[in-house]
This record gives structure tokens, C-alpha cells and sequence, in this order.
């Protein structure tokens, strides 16, 4: 028989204690809240109210509901009120003395029976357990923020934890909607040890300026589908706490660089610049604990500003290549209103590429997204040829050919001594350095990197790349274009993986240390990633649809350039490759797809 939980406590009502009171009173069980002062206390019940409120606003709860909610729970100052519940889930600040000390002391005041549960994201549960008498009934429960929302629960199991009380908290998690996933005492547990990594990194792009905070987390948001970039991200954990979990992970986690805090971090903490909490992090906030960003003196200037900065005006677009994504960058040009120049290797080339634009736009027409005259003007604008000379008189070129440098470069050589000058010259390379193809050229001022995604006539993103020789005109231009054809163009520097690919890959490749390391399986790490930290498709997942060969190139190419042993290619990752797992499209990567 399950245990019953009637009451259970919570010490800690800051961002994550708060809404995990909210998940245990909206399941109709009775909280007594505890906090270590009344001023806190208050905060906490503040933070429960606007919660509650939001939902009742939103048509998610009921105000009877919320009333009934708010009766369940019971707020207190000191840890003595826990005496007689089921049940405490700790919610304190990420340090492990004070959580060894807060363990003491509940196992004075709690009932000899009552689970002990610590919400910590890195601290080893078996350490804090070790502070009481009875480490077998002491647990992680670990809830992902914000709480009322977040579906995925880790339940952390130390070797001492009684099997009995893993099962009766698995059946509470369950009994909360939440899915759990039941893991081993280890940093970072799953999302976490994925994450961090991930967060610090793009940390250490905003500090070198390789690229601004709106586009590091656009770039996220719009490339990958993340429901936030992790800056904004950052801002939500709270920095004192992701400081904490980062050094401890650093510390606990085989002292992975990639872990020890940037330093930036430690300055934004010791400035009060704590995020959404103190209503300014890597972003400003209407006030503390609000939602709502606001301009400050970093906001960048609106597009027409942009567009001031020195932008050249672009009618007439030349598309190099007979590929997947020349063909969609033609599209794309073509039914923003621009005059295209296609250029392929030959007149059979071109019919071809020319029925696939003729066909994608078909699909449009067919799907109720493109009238037949916007359909019919978009192909009038596109002229086809087969020799670079038609390009004398374009505004921009962007250059989509095979990914071969000494192709691209030979390319760039020819296109400098056909283009009128002041033309923008852009490539589409997603892993070879721009700056090579500028300086195939006499004018590299004017070379910048406009790196696509596939599909391009659907995916918003464009990475605009500029070199060390890029001038502000080019990159000015390059934005422009981006926004005139209602994409995202998100400025970074010319390092290998640009944003997007530089933060994905190494997290794909940390789950599959993880999965080598047999810390958990490939579904309950898709499962930890997608239900814990809203990505639209576990690692896995999506390494079965990117294909692992890909994955691996790219992150060889990480780990060549920066020489940080972190990115070094996981083995079993090379292995799947050698033997021919490539993925979906080899029907056969992490998972068999051979049925499907
Ligand atoms: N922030 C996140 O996104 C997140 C997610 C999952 C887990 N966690 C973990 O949850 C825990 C809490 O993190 P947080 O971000 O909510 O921190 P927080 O700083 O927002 O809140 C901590 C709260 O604990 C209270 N507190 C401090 N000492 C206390 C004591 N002796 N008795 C009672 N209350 C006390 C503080 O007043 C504060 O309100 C940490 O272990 C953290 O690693 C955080």
C-alpha cells in the first residue's frame, strides 16, 4: 500500500519553494509553509497570490478553486511548525552546509516516519542526508521552474534510500500530473548536467561580445524551438542559484571547464543583478519578480534605426548554387519582392532548380498560404543563368555552393572581379570560417556570412556572420535584408558553429556521454529534456533527425577550434557513425526506425 501524504511542508518560499506549495495545494493536499522570517514569509505568500491570481486570470483556475487552494496552505516562521507532517520538501539557497544544517534540524522536529525531500539541482542528496538519523528516508524531489508548469520531476535516489520510499514518491509525483524520472545521485542529475553547460557557454558568448543578448537568445528560440534563449533563461533560475549549481557541478562533476562559473556571473551576483527575482539580470524588468522586460540602455534600436546605420539599399539579389538551400534562398528573395539572379552550373541545372521553386511555391498555393498571382509574380521576378557574368549589376550576391573552401574561395575571386562595387558579398557556410572567403576577395569589407536554415522558406532564423574585416554598412545591410524578409537576422562573430550550432551540438554530445556512462536511458533523457526544460524534441530525438554523421562533423569542428576537451567527440557517438546508425535517414541511430 502507497503511503498517504495528507500534509506536507515546504522550507524555502522563493522561486522554486513558492510554486511547489502552489503544485501540493492545487492537488488537494494540505502545505505548511516555511520560511525564516516574516518579511520572507510575506514575499512568499506574495508570490503564491500573484501566481494563483495569474491562473484564475488566465481561465486556469477557478476562483473558488484558487480560494480552496489558498485555505490549504499554512504559512509559518521556522522550521518547528513542520512537526507533524508526511512529508518536507526543502527549498533553501543551493549551499550545502546551510541545507545539512536545515536537515539536522528537521530530523528533530519531524515525525520519525516523515519523508526528508531537498529540491537541490547539484548538491549530492547523499551528503545532505548524511546530517540526519535516518538517511534512508531521505530523497530528491526535483522540481523544474517554474513548478505549477514544468511536468518532469526528477526523484534522485541515494544508495541508502529505501526502496519503499522511492515508490511512495514516485506514486506522489504521479498523484501531482508530474512525470517522474528516477535517477542515481549524481551532479546535475539529467537536465541539469545537459543544461549548464549550455547556459554557462552562452554566458561566456555575451561576456566577449561575440554576440548580443536578444540575438544569442533569439537564435536559440527561433533555430531550435526552445521556449526561452538561455539568457532569459538564466534570468529565471535566479544567477545566485545558477552560480551555485555551476560551481558545484564544476566541483562534484569531474571539473569540467565548461562548468566553472564565467565570470561575469560572480560579478552580476555580487552587484545584486540576480534576474527576474531583483527585477535585473542579463535583462531589466518592470520590478522585481515581474515578467515583464522592459528597454534599458543595452535594447537595441528598432529596424529603422538599423536601417540609418549605413544599410545599402538591395533591389536585385544573385543566388549561386543548385542545392537544397540556393533553392530555398531563392524562394524566399523571390516572394519578398526582390529581383533574383539565379546561377547554377548549367541550363539542366537550372530547369531543375526552377521546377523544385516552382514546386515548393505549388505547395504554398495548394496549403492556402500564397495566391496564384503572388505565385505567378514571384517566379516573374526570377531569371536563370548558368554564368556568373549575369551578377555585373546585382546588389547582393549569396553564395550557396558545395562546402568546400577552395570551392567557395575560387568563387569569391571570380565574383570580385564581376560585382559593381559596394555589392554585399554573403555566404552561406555553416561551418567553414567567412573570413577565408572575404579574403579571397579584394573587398572584404564587404563579406559577411548570411548562414540560412533548413528549410529556408520556413525556418525564421538567419545568422548573420561578420568577420574581423566586416564593415558596420555590410553587416547593417545584411540585418536589413534579414528583416525584409520577415526573418530574425541575429548578428554574431565568425567562429566555428556560429550561435546556434556552437551551443546545440555539445549539449547533443553531453547526452550521449550520458547515455554512455549508462547514468539514465535515451528515453528518459528525451523525456527529462522535454518535460523538464520545454524542448520541442529530446537530444536524441533530434540526433536521429539531424543524422550522426552531421552531429559529428560539426562537433569535431567545436572541438578542433576551441581545443576544449569538453567538446571532444562522445566515442559512442563515432561509433554509431562508423557503423553506419546515421539515423532516420539510415533507418536506424539511437532508435530503429525500420518500421516506421
Ligand atoms: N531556481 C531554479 O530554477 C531552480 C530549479 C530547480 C531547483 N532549484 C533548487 O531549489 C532550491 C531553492 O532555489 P531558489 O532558486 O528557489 O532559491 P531562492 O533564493 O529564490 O529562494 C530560497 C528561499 O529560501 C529561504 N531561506 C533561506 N534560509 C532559510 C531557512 N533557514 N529556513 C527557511 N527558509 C530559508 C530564503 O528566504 C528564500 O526565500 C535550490 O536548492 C536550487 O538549486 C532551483
Amino acid at each position: 500500500m502507497a503511503r498517504e501524504f495528507s500534509t506536507v511542508g515546504v522550507v524555502g518560499l522563493g522561486t522554486m519553494g513558492a510554486g511547489i506549495v502552489e503544485v501540493f495545494a492545487r492537488n488537494g493536499i494540505d502545505v505548511v509553509a516555511v520560511e525564516i522570517s516574516e518579511p520572507a514569509l510575506e514575499r512568499g505568500r506574495a508570490t503564491l497570490t500573484a501566481s494563483t491570481d495569474r491562473a484564475v486570470a488566465k481561465g486556469k483556475l477557478a476562483a473558488a478553486d484558487r480560494d480552496a487552494l489558498h485555505e490549504r496552505v499554512h504559512f509559518a516562521v521556522g522550521l518547528p511548525a513542520l512537526h507533524s507532517v508526511d512529508l518536507v520538501i526543502e527549498a533553501v539557497p543551493e549551499h550545502l552546509d546551510l541545507k545539512q544544517r536545515i536537515f539536522a534540524e528537521l530530523d528533530r522536529v519531524c515525525r520519525p516516519e516523515a519523508i526528508l525531500a531537498t529540491n537541490t539541482s547539484s548538491l549530492s542528496v547523499t551528503e545532505i542526508s548524511v546530517a540526519t538519523t535516518r538517511p534512508n528516508q531521505v530523497i530528491g524531489i526535483h522540481f523544474f521552474n517554474p513548478a505549477p508548469v514544468m511536468k518532469l520531476v526528477e526523484v534522485v535516489r541515494t544508495v541508502v534510500t529505501s526502496p519503499e520510499v522511492v515508490a511512495d514518491v514516485e506514486a506522489l509525483c504521479a498523484r501531482l500530473g508530474k512525470v517522474d524520472v528516477t535517477i542515481n545521485d549524481r551532479a546535475g542529475f539529467i537536465a541539469n548536467a545537459l543544461l549548464f553547460g549550455y547556459l554557462n557557454h552562452a554566458v561566456a558568448m555575451f561576456e566577449s561580445h561575440y554576440a548580443a543578448r536578444e540575438d544569442i537568445d533569439a537564435a536559440m528560440k527561433l533555430g531550435c524551438g526552445l521556449p526561452m534563449g538561455p539568457l532569459a533563461l538564466m534570468d529565471l533560475i535566479g544567477l545566485d542559484t545558477a552560480y551555485e549549481i555551476l560551481d558545484t557541478m564544476y566541483r562534484r562533476g569531474g571539473r569540467d571547464r565548461r562548468h566553472a562559473p564565467v565570470p561575469l556571473l560572480k560579478q552580476m551576483v555580487t552587484a545584486g543583478l540576480l534576474g527576474r527575482k531583483s527585477g535585473r539580470g542579463f535583462y531589466t524588468y518592470e520590478r522585481p519578480g515581474s515578467p515583464v522586460v522592459v528597454p534599458d540602455e543595452a535594447t537595441p534600436l528598432t529596424t529603422e534605426a538599423g536601417l540609418a546605420d549605413g544599410a545599402r539599399a538591395i533591389a536585385k539579389v544573385g543566388v549561386v548554387g543548385s542545392g537544397t538551400m540556393a533553392t530555398g534562398i531563392i524562394e524566399v528573395f523571390a516572394k519578398a519582392g526582390y529581383e533574383v539572379v539565379s546561377v547554377t552550373r548549367g541550363a539542366e541545372k537550372s530547369a531543375t532548380v526552377c521546377e523544385a521553386v516552382k514546386t515548393s511555391l505549388n505547395k504554398g498555393v495548394v496549403r492556402g498560404r500564397l495566391a496564384e498571382a503572388d505565385r505567378d509574380a514571384a517566379l516573374g521576378r526570377i531569371s536563370w543563368s548558368a554564368t556568373l557574368d549575369h551578377l555585373a549589376d546585382v546588389d547582393l550576391v549569396v553564395e550557396a555552393v558545395v562546402e568546400e573552401l577552395s570551392v567557395k574561395k575560387a568563387l569569391f575571386a571570380s565574383l570580385d572581379e564581376i560585382c559593381k562595387p559596394g555589392v554585399v558579398l554573403a555566404t552561406t557556410t555553416s561551418s567553414l570560417p567567412v573570413i577565408d572567403v572575404a579574403m579571397a576577395t579584394h573587398r572584404p569589407a564587404d563579406v559577411v556570412g548570411l548562414h540560412f536554415f533548413n528549410p529556408a522558406p520556413v525556418m525564421p532564423l538567419v545568422e548573420v556572420v561578420r568577420t574581423i574585416r566586416t564593415s558596420p554598412e555590410a553587416t547593417a545591410t545584411a540585418r536589413a535584408v534579414c528583416a525584409a524578409l520577415g526573418k530574425t537576422g541575429v548578428v554574431c562573430g565568425d567562429r566555428s558553429g556560429f550561435i546556434v550550432n556552437a551551443l546545440l551540438f555539445p549539449y547533443l554530445n553531453d547526452a550521449v556521454k550520458m547515455l554512455e556512462a549508462s547514468y539514465s536511458t535515451a528515453d528518459d533523457i528525451d523525456h527529462a529534456m522535454k518535460l523538464g526544460c520545454g524542448y520541442p524534441m529530446g537530444p536524441f530525438e533530434l540526433l536521429d533527425v539531424v543524422g550522426l554523421d552531421v552531429a559529428l562533423a560539426i562537433q569535431r569542428e567545436l572541438y578542433l577550434e576551441l581545443r576544449e576537451p569538453g567538446f571532444a567527440p562522445a566515442p559512442l557517438l563515432e561509433h554509431l557513425v562508423t557503423a553506419g546508425y546515421l539515423g532516420r535517414k539510415a533507418r536506424r541511430g539511437f532508435r530503429d526506425h525500420s518500421h516506421r
